[in-house]
C-alpha cells in the first residue's frame, strides 16, 4: 500500500520511524508523468533501501521563462497508481507553498558554481540554480539515506554530486541508467510533445550520440566529430543547441585516452530533448576515422 502525503509534518514522521526501526530510506525526486524510465530508478532505490519515497513536484524555479512549465503534464493519479506496482512505500506531492513557504521568488537559493556555466547553464540560464534549491530542499525534507537520479540528465547529476559533496548533506548519490525506447530515443515526459511525424525522427539523437562514439574511438579529431554531428542533425530537421565531445566532469577533452561522454541539446519543434553516451577512448593514437554515410564532406 502506497501513502500519498502532502504535509511536511507527516513525511517526517513517517521517515523518522522508518529510521527508529533501523530502515534504510531511498529516494527518488522525480516531476511527475511517470515512465519506465523513472520506475527503473525506484526499483535501484528498492534495491538499496528497505523503504522508498518518491517526491512528485513540477519544480517551478527550474523553468525559464517561455518554457514548458505550464503545459508540463501533469498526472498525479497514475503516478500514485504506478509507484505503488513499482513498489514505493511513499510518494511526497508537497504544495508549491510547502515547497516555497515564502513564494517561489522569495525563496532562499542554492547555487551551484563552475559547471554550472556550461551546456544546459548556457542554454538555459538559471535552470540549474531551480535544480540545486529544490533538490538541497527535497533532501532536506525527506532526509534519505540514499536518493537516486537519472544519468539521462547527465549533467544535473554532476551539479546535485558537487552540491551534496559541498554542503556535507549526509546522504548518497545513485545514478540510474537511461531507459530508451525500441529505437534507441531516450525515455522522457517529454517526448509526449512529439507529432507523429516528429516522434520517429527524435531516435536520430541516439543515432548521432552512437556515432559520435563510433568516430571518437576510431580516432577522428573532436572538433569534426562535434561539426559532423551538428550536421547530421540539423539536416534531420532539428535546431541543434550542443552536439559535443566532453569528460566526464565535463571539460574540453585533450588527445588523452580516458572516459569520455557525448551529449546533445536539440528541438525538433516546440520540443527540446537531451541525452548523452558515456564510453572510453582506449588509445591517444589520432587515426582519422570513417564517415558515415551521408554525414558530410
Ligand atoms: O530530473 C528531474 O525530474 C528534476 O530536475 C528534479 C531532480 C526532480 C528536480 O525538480
Amino acid at each position: 500500500m502506497i501513502e500519498t502525503l502532502t504535509r511536511l509534518d507527516d513525511l517526517r514522521t513517517r521517515v523518522a520511524s522508518w529510521k527508529r526501526e533501523g530502515l534504510r530510506v531511498g529516494f527518488v525526486p522525480t516531476m511527475g508523468n511517470l515512465h519506465a524510465g523513472h520506475f527503473s530508478l525506484v526499483e535501484l532505490a528498492r534495491r538499496l533501501a528497505q523503504r522508498v519515497v518518491v517526491s512528485v513536484f513540477v519544480n517551478p524555479t527550474q523553468f525559464g521563462p517561455g518554457e514548458d512549465f505550464d503545459r508540463y503534464p501533469r498526472t498525479p493519479e497514475a503516478d500514485a497508481a504506478g509507484l505503488a506496482a513499482a513498489g514505493a512505500d511513499a510518494v511526497w506531492m508537497p504544495a508549491l507553498d510547502t515547497m516555497y513557504p515564502h513564494g517561489a521568488s522569495a525563496a532562499v537559493q542554492v547555487r551551484v558554481p563552475g559547471i554550472t556555466g556550461v551546456l544546459e547553464g548556457e542554454h538555459r540560464p538559471g535552470h540549474f540554480d531551480g535544480v540545486a534549491t529544490v533538490v538541497a530542499r527535497l533532501l532536506n525534507q525527506v532526509q534519505p539515506d540514499v536518493a537516486v537520479f537519472g544519468r539521462k540528465d547527465y549533467q544535473q547529476l554532476a551539479v546535485i554530486r558537487y552540491l551534496v559533496r559541498d554542503l556535507a548533506m549526509p546522504v548518497r548519490i545513485e545514478a540510474g541508467a537511461t531507459l530508451r525506447e525500441a529505437d534507441g530515443l531516450a525515455m522522457s515526459s517529454r517526448n509526449q510533445y512529439l507529432t507523429p511525424d516528429q516522434r520517429p525522427v527524435a531516435a536520430e539523437i541516439h543515432r548521432t550520440l552512437a556515432w559520435m562514439r563510433q568516430a571518437t574511438q576510431a580516432g577522428t579529431p573532436t572538433a569534426d566529430v562535434e561539426a559532423d554531428a551538428r550536421r547530421q542533425l540539423h539536416d534531420a530537421g532539428f535546431d541543434v543547441d550542443y552536439a559535443v565531445l566532453r569528460t566526464p566532469q565535463l571539460e574540453v577533452p585533450g588527445d588523452a585516452a580516458g572516459p569520455r561522454v557525448a551529449l546533445i541539446a536539440a528541438r525538433l519543434g516546440a520540443t527540446r530533448l537531451i541525452d548523452n553516451l558515456e564510453f572510453d577512448v582506449q588509445s591517444a593514437q589520432a587515426v582519422p576515422g570513417p564517415r558515415r554515410a551521408g554525414a558530410g564532406p
